[in-house]
């Protein structure tokens, strides 16, 4: 595995626990001294425990020597990173370029190189071209489709395994790869490499999609007096459309869908294509970030000088320390620049991007960020946030509660006597 980030620690690891022998690459020294220690670089839950079953287990490798790890390898999955580049929708391909580069000059005799990081069309075809000369690669397209914080459990128990070759030898070792899983009923997929390539861009655009539409749908609920928990669930249940990815919440964020998006279009774009629905979900998802602030003005009152917002997480989502275009980044700025004062808790701790707002505090203890608050943001639904007894804070001082997530019960909220706004749904008075 050559990239020891998200994708690359937590395929590695899980390839490692389900019985094969996996060489974790970096050319960060510093992280791969780290992993050798026992320290995990990113947070995502049970991942530390399956790091030293698999590493006890002489299965799981940490190493800095490409070279070593390449030539006792048969397939060689590049995870490196692809990020939009600065101010365009296009995607940085140099990462996957250079370990590319580096691969074929070392490796001494033919391997199988995956794409797992979500690389655009073609880029398989470009691997190869690059490379052709050395006759070396059988370059295969395998993307992830796990999610940050159910990362373990999507390997385990995967919807599907997509596998895009133009040869049919790749294919047997692919699925050799991957037997204990299909063999435990998961689907193993087929098509060639641009087909996996897209699959991945357009499933990510597509989930985009849905909570997109079900957040505008949430602003009709709102002037309509609709609950829009009943619309997700009236059109959840009918199976052509499923229930998931139907929650309405503050605007997608994380590493995938915004950089996927984006990417998705510039695909399209140099094939002259107008992909406007995926484009129209940008527009909406941005707008979403703004629309958020407005409602705090119809909360507050536009005047914000001095008011203490705190805001109860702040990562993209829970169980994960990612702050990747988390919809915090957007709010938090603009509140402070308002001049409110903000508040804020999270699991995982203190976050460097708001080190810099000079009226912007973390607090390692809930009610220490809770304390004297005017309005209240839940904006990440960890679990330990659900059972927060409002009812005996709100005795010291009267607050208001804005839940991004709709994770509090509106009735109970009433009952409490507390101010409540939430997504798509009646507020308490
Ligand atoms: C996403 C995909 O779900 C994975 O399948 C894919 O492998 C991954 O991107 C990737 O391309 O690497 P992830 O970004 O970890 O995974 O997180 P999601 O659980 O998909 O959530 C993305 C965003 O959508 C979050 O901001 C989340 O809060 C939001 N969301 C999700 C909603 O607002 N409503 C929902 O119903 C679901």
């Amino acid at each position: 595995m050559i990239g020891t980030g998200y994708v690359g620690l937590v395929s590695g690891t899980c390839f490692a626990d389900i019985g094969h022998t996996v060489y974790c690459v970096d050319n960060n020294n510093d992280k791969i001294k780290k992993l050798n220690y026992g320290e995990t670089p990113i947070y995502e839950p049970g991942l530390d425990e399956l790091i030293k079953v698999n590493t006890r287990a002489k299965r799981l490798f940490f190493t800095s020597n490409l070279s070593e790890a390449v030539n006792k390898s048969n397939i060689i999955f590049i995870c490196v990173g692809t990020p939009s580049k600065k101010n365009s929708k296009s995607v940085d391909l140099t990462y996957v370029l250079k370990a590319a580069k580096e691969i074929a000059k070392i490796s001494k005799n033919r391997k199988i190189i995956v794409t797992k990081s979500t690389v655009p069309v073609g880029t398989g075809d470009l691997l190869e071209k690059k490379f052709k000369n050395k006759k070396k690669f059988d370059v295969i397209s395998n993307p992830e489709f796990l999610r940050e914080g159910d990362a373990i459990r999507d390997f385990r128990y995967p919807d599907r395994i997509i596998i895009g070759s133009n040869t049919v030898n790749s294919f047997k070792t692919m699925k050799n790869l991957y037997l204990p899983l299909i063999n435990k009923g998961a689907k193993f997929f087929t098509t060639n490499r641009r087909g996996a390539e897209l699959i991945k861009y357009a499933s990510n655009a597509f989930l985009a999609t849905k909570i997109t539409f079900i957040n505008e749908i949430a602003n009709l609920c709102e002037k309509t007096g609709i609950n829009i928990e009943d619309i997700s669930l009236g059109m959840g249940s009918d199976t052509r459309i499923g229930s998931r990815f139907l929650r309405a919440g503050p605007a997608y964020g994380g590493s995938c869908f915004p950089k996927d998006t984006k990417g998705l279009i510039y695909i399209a774009d140099k094939e002259k294509i107008e992909l406007s629905i995926v484009k129209s979900v940008i527009k909406s998802n941005h707008n979403r970030k703004s629309l958020l602030l407005k409602r705090i003005d119809k909360i507050l009152g536009k005047n914000l000088k001095n008011k203490k917002i705190a805001f109860l997480g702040v990562t993209f989502k829970p169980n994960t320390d990612d702050m990747r275009d988390a919809v915090s980044l957007y709010m938090i700025p603009n509140l402070h620049k308002k001049k409110a004062i903000i508040s804020y808790y999270d699991p995982t701790g203190e976050k460097k991007e708001f080190s810099k707002l000079k009226n912007c505090f973390f607090y390692s203890d809930i009610n220490d960020a809770l304390k004297d608050t005017d309005l209240i943001i839940l904006h990440t639904e960890w679990d330990e946030f659900k059972s927060l007894d409002f009812k005996t804070l709100r005795k010291k001082k009267n607050f208001i509660i804005y839940d991004l997530r709709n994770l509090y019960n509106v009735n109970q909220m009433k009952m409490n006597k507390i101010k409540y706004f939430s997504i798509g749904r009646p507020p308490t008075n």
